[in-house]
Formats: C-alpha cells, structure tokens, sequence
C-alpha cells in the first residue's frame, strides 16, 4: 500500500528543516514561501527582497480570500456608498477594505518605495531609493467585484517593477515602466479554491492555498498554455460597438466550431486561459476607444503570465509588454492567449 501522501502534504511546511521522508523526496511539498527562497538562490547575491515583498503579497491575499468568502457573513458586500473610484467607477467595499489590507502588508516591507493602486488616484510613495525603497508594487487589489455578490470567482492582479536610482520620489514618473521591465507578475484567484499564480521571469509556478495549514502549496510548476484550443472570451453584447475587424474575427470563429466562454472577471477568465487555452479579448468600443482594461496593474502582469506560458499578449498589433505607459490609470485593449489562438485573431486585425 503506498503511502497516503494527504496525511503529509503540508508536513514539509511546517517543519522545513525536516529530512524529507524519502517517500516524499519527490512529491513536490513546497511552500510558496520555500519556492520563492529556492528561486532567489538562482540569482548569487540575491538580497531576500522578492522573497519579502512575495511574502506580504501571500500574507495580505491570505487575508482577502478571507474577507472574500465570509462576505455575506460580514456584511462587507454592496456599494461603498456611492464613493466612485478614479475611473468613475462605482467602489463595492470590499474593494477599499482589499485595497487597505494590501496597503497595511506591503507598507510594513523596508524595500518598497511605492504602490500603485486601481483604487487609488494618486502613487502611495512610501520611501525614496536613498532611504531604501528599490520596488514599486502595482496592484488591482480586487478585479471582478462587480460579481461578489453571486460568489463569481474574483482575484488580486500584482506587478513588480525596480525603482531606478535616478527616480528618487517613487512618484509617478518612476513607476511609469513598460511591462517589459516587470520583474516579478502573477495574480491571486478568490475561486473554489484560492489559487496564486506567479511569475518570476522564469515561468510560472501556480499554487493553491491548504487552508489546513494556512500555506500556498506548489501543484504546478513551469505552467505552459494550451494551443489549438478553440475558446475565445469577449463581451459579445458590444459586438455593435467593436471594430469591424473584430467582428470579422468573430464570425470566422462562429463558421469555426469555437465555443465562448466570459466569466466578466478578467482573473477568472485569463486563469481558464492559462490553463486550457483559447483566446480572451477586451478591445476597443465606439465608446472606449482604449477598451477598459488599465495597463499597469491588469494588462501587464497578466501578459508577464502569458507570455512566461508560452502565449502572446497584444494590443493594436504589438506586444503589450512594449507599450510605453503615458498615465498611471491609462486603458489599453487586450488580446491575450495560446500563441496559435492569438494568431487568429492577428490575421483579421488592421494594422
Ligand atoms: P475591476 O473589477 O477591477 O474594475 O475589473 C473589472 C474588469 C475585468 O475584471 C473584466 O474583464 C471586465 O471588467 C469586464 O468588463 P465588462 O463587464 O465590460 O465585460
Ligand atoms: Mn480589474
Ligand atoms: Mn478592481
């Protein structure tokens, strides 16, 4: 009878500096927190940042996930009042309380010099690079509130970028990096179960949260997206207000057996992406000439994740990775997915 490796997972986590037992030598017990450390070890003279600023991020979306499941239990769902964010956009609250928890975590780490939040107008500027603060962490604290009050999975979108010596203030003008400069990505999905998804740069590795023991526990490693899968994810009830070369796209795909999957939850629906292929697009509508999806904390570390899986990520034809960002709240439209579904896509786009 093999050993019934549940009654372990988690041992390792609780007690590192065990020997591992040899049954378990190869079965991959490792803590976000042991992943990140081994990552870091990668890089000689690593200082331990990531693994401090990735250890707040785990810490306050531990805390979310929390929040987001006992939402009805606390009275924490619903309209903030009819406090409007800077988008204009209806606050729910449990997107300030999200926003809050992210803060309180992120602002106790030494080595961040500034956060940027979906919900806040202006850069949190916590230290300069002279006192210390060499990271600006970007962040949507809450994507797809619009669905809590139905249990719809919503998430936490998180970029990483250095701050530059000569960027002494952490203000806008130094978190204004293309996301080819992130140095670490990933997002936290509040689902069935509360997955963590990151990339370092090299990969990414997806864990799920053992409530059991309070960890995030690895379950896959060097995740890469699927091709030839025919899904693609839109809002089809703007398909009057998208260019006429989407909606070209989008009848080749209904003559080409695709099916449509849209959650309306960018985490949930990119997450499915990642892990079963397809296609997710929010481009531009008469309307929103951008689209809706803001570049620096939702389009540019979901395409980091893409990208490190193998996929394609574009906006208006390039990658979106090499957009210069202009605005701290800027839109830009998305089309990210396996790289053989995006080339789909790419063929009707007008350049
Ligand atoms: P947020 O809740 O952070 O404002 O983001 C909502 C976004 C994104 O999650 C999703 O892809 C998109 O809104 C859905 O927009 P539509 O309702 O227009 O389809
Ligand atoms: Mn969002
Ligand atoms: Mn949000």
């Amino acid at each position: 009878m093999p050993y019934d490796l549940s009654r372990y997972r988690g041992l390792q986590n609780i007690m590192p500096d065990t020997n591992p037992i040899p049954e378990l030598a190869g079965d991959n017990l490792t803590s976000l927190q042991s992943h990140i450390l081994a990552e870091e070890r990668r890089y000689p003279g690593a200082t331990g940042d990531f693994s401090w600023i990735l250890s707040a991020i785990a810490l306050a979306t531990k805390t979310i996930a929390n929040k987001v499941r006992r939402a009805r239990i606390d009275d924490v769902l619903g309209d903030f009042g009819d406090n409007r964010n800077v988008h204009e956009e209806q606050q729910q609250k449990l997107d300030v309380i999200a926003n809050e928890i992210i803060k309180a975590c992120l602002g106790a780490r030494a080595n961040i010099g500034a956060l940027v939040s979906e919900e806040d107008e202006e850069p949190t500027v916590l230290r300069t690079h002279a006192d210390g603060g060499r990271y600006a962490v970007l962040f949507d604290p809450l994507d797809g509130s619009s669905n809590l009050d139905f249990s719809v999975g919503v998430g936490t979108i998180f970029s990483i970028i250095r701050l530059e010596d000569g960027h002494a203030t952490g203000g806008e003008q130094a978190v204004l990096r293309k996301g080819a400069r992130q140095v670490a990505a990933g997002y936290v999905l509040y689902g069935s179960s509360t997955v963590f998804v990151l990339t370092t740069g090299n990969g990414v590795d997806m864990f799920v949260l053992d409530q059991s023991i309070g960890a995030y526990v690895l379950v896959k490693s060097k995740l890469k997206i699927p091709d030839g899968t025919k899904i693609y994810s839109i809002n089809e009830a703007y398909t009057q207000r998208f260019p006429q070369d989407i909606r070209e796209y989008l009848a080749w795909a209904h003559e080409t057996n695709y099916t449509s999957r849209y959650i309306g939850s960018m985490v949930a629906d990119v997450h499915r992406t990642l892990l079963k292929g397809g296609v997710f697009l929010y481009p531009p509508t008469n309307d929103r000439a951008e689209g809706k999806l803001r570049l620096l904390y939702e389009a540019n570390p979901m395409a980091m994740v893409i990208e490190e899986a193998g996929g394609r990520a574009i906006a208006r034809g390039r990658r979106i990775l090499d957009i210069v960002p202009e605005s701290l709240h800027q839109r830009t439209p998305v089309i990210l997915g396996g790289a053989e579904e995006v080339d789909h896509v790419e063929r009707f786009l007008n350049p």
